[in-house]
């Protein structure tokens, strides 16, 4: 998609869609109680305006959340057609819901350009409603139907965003430069998680991160299991031993020039790229699906992309551990007890309780590499969808400061997380009577604590997040601002942290 910031007269731009947003002011907060709707448009723009007047004044639209109204022709406009699209609140989070709206309203009705009257409005900050309609139009861009034999790739070719005259035209270029980076490494990240288990091997994964390193200029090394041999990373090696697919460590690393020698920030995606649950198969009912068990991976390639282009003054190491969990003969059994990185002795009680594993290596790893905090993404557990549905992602953290800045971005970027609690009394559950520990409690309850129990194990007193996104980075029903599938949660949420860092 081809993005440009223009500033023309309205009524002179030929496009074949102008869209502009709108929403009820009756609806919002303090506006005291209405029957009758008052829609506003966020643009102060008079042809624009005009244009809309007589359909708005017939109370045909009432621009509520995601509501679209088509108009041929608007008079006075040059442009083909002015849609309006309705956002529930005048804010950036709904501005990149609406334009993922309009770009899903173009994009089957084969409409390829489209241009975004910029929206403005009192409480708006412009530039972060810029950037939150370009990284939303890039957001609806995405369809996961790729392997439709008779798909037509009918992606939005060019995005124009019409400012006003007198708008700051570097800050709103700065702007969309930004949604546009953020919005590809999104679309990154899908792409990776909604490839299917035969294509998207841990190789494969490796040379999808080591392409977008040479990209983008970062380090990159993608090693085999020889290196987790000479690593000793036990618990790794665990879950990969059992399938004929090599895992792939993959560490990216981004080290500018004006970083200080601290922070080092470490990123550790779950990179399963299929998981069975090995000999603790799972049983077959929506299996298919675990093949976005790599998404944490694909979050961490995505935000180190992110992170090259927008060059935060701080060191990131990006790590993906990736493997394939498969029950074999070579395949590690309950009671195994295979020795971690770290010196720990894991005593294997459920074999489908992989993630966890190749993460303490990861973590452990990342710490050696020099990273001072931790973050990590995984689709960890069942618990987790169970606890909290696919609204918001379990966050856990061991340290107050830490959260706060994560906390911080999650509030800039939309994206929902709940924090769950880390408290040794959870540890209880997960006490092995032959090794240091155990990858599952007997106990089903609290599932998504213990297991973030057992990654604190690896992480131990360096600041550390751990987010559980099984929940949250697929999604089965389509939204009219998305399609069904992977969602890039939670990627930008970790760039935005990461630069957080950057003084
Ligand atoms: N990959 C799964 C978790 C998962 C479940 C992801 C649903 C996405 C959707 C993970 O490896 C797993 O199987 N966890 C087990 C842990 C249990 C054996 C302690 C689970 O949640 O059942
Ligand atoms: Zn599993
Ligand atoms: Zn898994």
């Amino acid at each position: 998609m081809n993005t440009e910031v223009i500033s023309p007269q309205l009524s002179s731009l030929a496009t074949g869609l102008l869209v502009a947003f709108a929403f009820d002011a009756a609806k919002q907060k303090g506006a005291g109680k209405s029957e009758t709707p008052q829609v506003k448009l966020l643009t102060e723009n008079a042809e624009v305006t005009n244009a809309a007047r007589e359909c708005l004044a017939g109370g045909e639209f009432a621009a509520g959340a995601a509501e679209t109204l088509l108009l041929h022709s608007p008079a006075g406009l040059a442009a083909k057609r002015l849609l309006l699209v309705g956002i529930a609140a005048p804010t950036a989070h709904e501005l990149r819901k609406a334009a993922a709206v309009a770009v899903r309203f173009a994009k089957p009705r084969n409409l390829r350009e489209l241009a975004f009257v910029a929206p403005s409005g009192e409480s708006l900050d412009p530039a972060a409603a810029l950037r939150a309609v370009v990284e939303g139009a890039c957001i609806g861009d995405f369809d996961s139907d790729t392997y439709r034999s008779e798909r037509k790739d009918k992606s939005i070719e060019r995005l124009a965003v019409a400012v006003d005259a007198s708008a700051d035209r570097g800050q709103a270029e700065a702007a969309v430069r930004e949604g546009m980076i953020l919005g590809e490494a999104q679309t990154l990240t899908r792409s990776l998680v909604n490839e299917p288990g035969n294509k998207m091997t841990p190789t494969v994964l490796g040379q999808r991160a080591a392409e977008m390193c040479r990209k983008y200029g970062l380090q990159c090394e993608v090693y085999g299991a020889e290196k987790l041999h000479e690593l000793k990373m036990g618990a790794f090696w665990s879950v990969a031993k059992g399938s004929s697919e090599p895992p792939a460590l993959i560490v990216m690393t981004y080290e500018p020039p004006n970083a200080p020698a601290g922070p080092v920030l470490g990123l550790v995606g779950k990179g399963i790229t299929f998981d069975t649950g090995g000999i603790s198969i799972k049983s077959a009912d929506g299996m298919e699906k675990m093949k976005y068990d790599m998404a944490g991976g694909a979050s961490m390639i995505g935000a180190m992309q992110a992170i090259a282009q927008l060059q935060p003054a701080v060191k990131v190491i990006g790590i993906v551990c990736a493997a394939e969990n498969m029950p074999s003969g070579k395949a590690m059994k309950p009671g195994d007890i295979p020795i971690a990185m770290s010196g720990k002795a894991i005593e294997i009680i459920n074999t489908d309780a992989e993630g966890r594993l190749v993460l303490a290596d990861g973590l452990c790893y990342a710490k050696r590499l020099g990273a001072t905090h931790l973050i990590d993404a995984a689709t960890l557990t069942g618990a987790c969808v169970v606890a909290l549905g696919t609204i918001n992602a379990g966050a856990f953290c061991n340290d107050e400061e830490t959260y706060r800045r994560f906390a911080e971005a999650a509030r800039k970027t939309g994206e929902r997380f709940w924090r769950l609690p880390v408290e040794d009394d959870y540890a209880e559950h997960i006490k092995s009577n032959i090794a240091d520990i155990m990858n599952t409690g007997g106990s089903r309850s609290g599932g998504a604590i213990t297991a973030a129990m057992f990654l604190k194990e690896f992480a131990e007193d360096t600041p550390w997040i751990h987010l559980d996104i099984a929940g949250v980075a697929w999604v089965d029903d389509q939204k009219p601002w998305m399609a069904k599938g992977p969602t890039g949660v939670p990627m930008r949420t970790i760039v935005e942290w990461v630069r957080g860092y950057a003084p």
